[in-house]
């Protein structure tokens, strides 16, 4: 297993963007944009989206839970998309800088999503409203022969934040700080409500190789990355405290 930290994502308004390629020897994946579909190997780069908006604007006519690349959603004027690209099989924390960019003002909940003929996508996330905020996510990424086929958030039941009165047990599953305490909200606040997703991959890639991280995050779940981002410690759950 190796440990990297994932590069933050700049936030864009609603442009599915093509990276310019990064500089890895060992990637060989040359497919950049989140919404074309391809094929990894273990030490390739593997990019994909997460879009923000409200909850309804993921879903077609009532029903279709579609991709945030197909156009049938017609996200662009409210939403705000964010893209990454980690290494494939390393566990990595993404964050997504709130700073000046507040979540609840793009209706709060978040998708992750892949692929266009293949298209893969989570379901929709809370994450924040006017009075709480969630900012510690685990989310998987399954893969079969090398092609994404299911993306999904993990959750624990709140175990990471039970007893602790800074934090609330949303609906059994998200820890949620109250929105008021973020800074930058106009309310006296000082926590960094910044976003922490830590990314696990299961599944095989297309030499169907096993991928390992899953299994790692399992296993080193009560240790975390967490303690490589020492400026999100208030708002991350105190479990995490001690690596700090
Ligand atoms: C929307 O869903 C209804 C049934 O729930 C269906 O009759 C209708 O054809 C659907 N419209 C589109 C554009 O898919
Ligand atoms: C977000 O950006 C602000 C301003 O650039 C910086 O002060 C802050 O430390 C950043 N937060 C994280 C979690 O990177
Ligand atoms: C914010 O979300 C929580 C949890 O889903 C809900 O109980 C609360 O009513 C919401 N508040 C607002 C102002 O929408
Ligand atoms: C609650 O969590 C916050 C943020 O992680 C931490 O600063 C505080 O010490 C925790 N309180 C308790 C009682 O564990």
């Amino acid at each position: 297993m190796s440990i990297s930290k994932a590069s933050a994502a700049s936030i864009l308004l609603a442009i599915l963007a093509v990276l310019a390629p990064s500089i890895r020897a060992a990637d060989t994946n040359l497919v950049y944009s989140p919404c074309t579909d391809t094929t990894v190997q273990k030490s390739d780069g593997f990019t994909f989206g997460i879009a923000f908006a409200p909850r309804t604007s993921f879903v077609f006519n009532n029903t279709l839970q579609l991709s945030p690349c197909d156009s049938r959603l017609s996200l662009s004027s409210s939403s705000q998309l964010a893209v990454f690209r980690p290494k494939v099989d390393e566990i990595s924390l993404l964050t997504v800088n709130t700073s000046g960019f507040f979540p609840e003002n793009y209706g709060g909940y978040m998708v992750a999503f892949a692929g266009r003929k293949y298209a893969a996508r989570s379901n929709s996330a809370f994450v924040a409203n006017s009075t709480y905020t969630v900012t510690s996510f685990t989310l998987v990424l399954e893969f079969q022969k090398g092609r994404l086929q299911n993306l999904f958030w993990k959750r624990d039941g709140c175990a990471t934040c039970s007893g602790n009165s800074s934090f609330v047990c949303l609906n059994n599953q998200d820890c949620a700080i109250k929105t008021s305490s973020c800074k930058n909200r106009g309310s006296g606040g000082t926590v960094d409500c910044s976003l922490g997703i830590q990314l696990a991959f299961s599944g095989t890639d297309k030499h169907l190789s096993v991928f390992n991280s899953w299994y790692e995050v399992e296993n080193l779940r009560q240790y975390s990355l967490y303690k490589l981002y020492s400026n999100l410690k208030d708002s991350l759950t105190s479990q995490y405290n001690n690596f700090f």
